[in-house]
């Protein structure tokens, strides 16, 4: 359960782990065994006391969290035992809840690998992020940040099958390599061996960039500002790097937005809640074709929860941090 709230970078030490009994189901509840949690950079908003975009979790209660699990005892309509399902299922290795608050698989989609990686929120951030906010066309020269993690590393992908031109920053070489060997992007620029992120963006992107989907915020976004061509598009999607900064940083390059005819926009991947059907059945005819993939960091068990949260503001993740916390197989 949440103990504290975090100052800094959140850790074990906001947390305190409780025994408590199962519940078995009421009517219209299932009791499930939670077998993957997904680990996402929204959690730390998520501790803090005040209104954010959802509010903030009260401490002594539950962290929330969402992941797959298996039904193990079921009073709801439509759920049997074995049944495996996505929901809110908190940082709890078995919860009981409504049959409202659960999605059954489709595992005609993908595996449940699948479903908490590719398939699963930060994938669809991607999605929704490129097409929509990002208006993506084919040829664009196209720049991401965090391009090894959970949304990044689709966001490299699906500009390269779409016919872009792709370049990827990550901090450090095995991410880099990552991103060009892997995710197959057109260039990387490691930030942490550059003292110069400006130009090292325009040593990487020589044309200058049509789309730049930030999902670091701070001095990222100002590098990516400077090398911007016409009509170009920045998708806000996250701002990581400013996660615990006691200053806001003061972004210099606005104007040049103007200067290109850009345009900059957020979004919130929730807010497409009634498409997510639409980006998984894409996603899913790429991994069933081969053109995408996505790299698991796996975590084995609950207690490494805290842990995990903290890897992902120290960069210390790579790929799609999940913590696995039951049996994959029924
Ligand atoms: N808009 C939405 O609805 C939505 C939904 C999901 C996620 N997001 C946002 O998308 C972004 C990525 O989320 P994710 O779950 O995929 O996480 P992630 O990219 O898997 O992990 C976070 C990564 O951020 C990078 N990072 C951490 N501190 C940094 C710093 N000070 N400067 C630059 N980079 C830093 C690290 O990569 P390096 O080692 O490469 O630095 C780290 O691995 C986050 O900002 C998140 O809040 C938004």
């Amino acid at each position: 359960m949440l103990a504290s709230r975090p100052a800094e970078i959140p850790g074990p030490h906001n947390f305190k782990a409780d025994a408590l009994p199962t519940r078995a189901p009421a009517a219209g509840e299932a009791l499930l065994e939670t077998i993957y949690l997904s680990i996402d950079p929204a959690m730390r908003s998520w501790m803090r006391a005040g209104t954010g975009y959802q509010q903030g979790i009260p401490l002594g209660e539950v962290m929330r969290g969402g992941g797959i699990a298996r039904v193990l005892e079921s009073r709801a309509e439509g759920f049997v035992p074995g049944d495996v399902v996505q929901a809110r299922l908190g940082w709890q290795t078995h919860p009981t809840l409504p049959a409202r608050y659960l999605q059954k698989l489709d595992p005609a989609l993908g595996t449940i690998e699948d479903w908490i990686g590719p398939l699963g929120l930060s994938a669809i951030t991607a999605y929704f992020g490129m097409r929509d906010i990002g208006g993506l066309r084919p040829n664009d020269r196209v720049l991401v940040s965090a391009a090894a993690g959970g949304v990044g590393q689709i966001a490299v992908q699906i500009a390269r099958i779409d016919g872009c031109q792709v370049t990827g920053i990550a901090g450090g070489a095995e991410k880099c390599a990552f991103v060009a060997n892997e995710l197959r992007a057109y260039g990387v620029v490691d930030y942490k061996a550059e003292a110069d992120l400006t130009a090292a963006i325009g040593r990487a992107c020589p044309d200058g960039v049509d789309l730049y989907f930030d999902n670091v915020g701070g001095p990222a976004l100002d590098a990516a500002l400077a090398h911007l061509r016409p009509d170009a598009r920045i998708v806000l999607c996250g701002r990581i790097s400013q996660a615990t900064a006691t200053e806001p940083y003061a972004v210099r390059n606005l104007h040049k937005l103007g200067a290109v005819h850009g345009r900059m926009q957020g979004f919130l991947v929730f807010n497409y809640h009634a498409r997510y059907h639409e980006a998984r059945r894409w996603l899913a005819a790429r991994l069933c074709d081969g053109s995408l993939k996505q790299r698991l960091h796996v975590l084995e068990g609950l207690e490494q929860a805290p842990i995990g949260l903290g890897m992902l503001f120290r960069g210390e993740n790579s790929g799609k941090l999940v913590v696995r916390v039951g049996r994959v197989a029924a």
